[in-house]
């Protein structure tokens, strides 16, 4: 599969674009600089050391060589940077990682006018873009350490069951456990759980709290 990675110089878009690598998908490091898109591939390329390879890029061109694009920027910024790229959408799967968190009480909920940031995001770029809402809620504190069981199911939300199907996969390819979590409305809970979790690992002086499913027979869960 090739990924690309809007926003990949970032600490959660470069930790999923390492585990992507480790398992064998082609992933595009994005940037709004080209260069800087480069120097993020090469500092991943280092820490793969054979086991998996990336590659940097500007933003669009990113979001033009891979059919399923991920957007992995400050939630400020998330119009803006699929905005950019959106005549190369149709028809492709946006997976938006976006939490809309407002600075600086992070740790309090704060939904844009009550509803999900991926719900608007969906609503501007048009029902031909199939945006899919996945991974607010993992921290990208151990993602790049292959090694790390990370303790936190990813919630997968989307109106198109395909679309939500492929990105289901591909949480599994990076080593988590994710579950089709209903349609894309249902990402309003998941964004809201992001500031919950920030609100815990403050108050537990802990870095990266998670969530876990339970009371799903084994043989469903991964
Ligand atoms: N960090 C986590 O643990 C975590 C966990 C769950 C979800 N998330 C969500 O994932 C997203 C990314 O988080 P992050 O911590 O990786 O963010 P980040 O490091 O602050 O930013 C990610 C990248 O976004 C790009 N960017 C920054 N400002 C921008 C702007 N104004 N316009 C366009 N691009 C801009 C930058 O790339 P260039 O300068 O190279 O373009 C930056 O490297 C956020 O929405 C966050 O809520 C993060």
């Amino acid at each position: 599969m090739i990924i690309g990675i809007l926003g990949g110089t970032g600490s959660e878009g470069s930790g999923l674009a390492f585990r992507w690598a480790l398992k064998g998908h082609d992933v595009i490091v994005g940037s709004r600089s080209a260069e800087r898109g480069q120097v993020a591939a090469a500092e991943l390329n280092r820490l793969l050391a054979g086991r998996g390879m990336v590659r940097g890029a500007g933003n669009q061109e990113a979001a033009r060589a891979a059919p399923v694009v991920v957007l992995t920027v400050p939630y400020a910024a998330q119009t803006a940077a699929a905005e950019e790229v959106r005549n190369l959408l149709p028809g492709k799967i946006l997976v938006d990682v976006t939490a809309p968190l407002v600075p600086p009480r992070i740790e309090c909920v704060q939904l844009p006018n009550g509803e999900s940031a991926v719900v608007a995001l969906q609503r501007r770029l048009g029902s031909g873009v199939r945006v899919v809402s996945a991974f607010q809620n993992v921290s990208a504190r151990h993602l790049k350490d292959p090694d790390y069981e990370i303790d936190c199911d990813v919630l997968v939300c989307s109106d198109d069951n395909a679309a939500r199907e492929m990105v289901v996969g591909l949480a599994r390819d990076a080593g988590l456990r994710a579950w089709h979590a209903g349609p894309l409305a249902n990402s309003v809970a998941v964004e809201a759980l992001t500031s919950v979790l920030i609100a815990i690992n403050k108050g537990y002086k802990v870095s990266a709290s998670g969530i876990r499913i339970t009371g799903v027979p084994d043989a469903d869960k991964k």
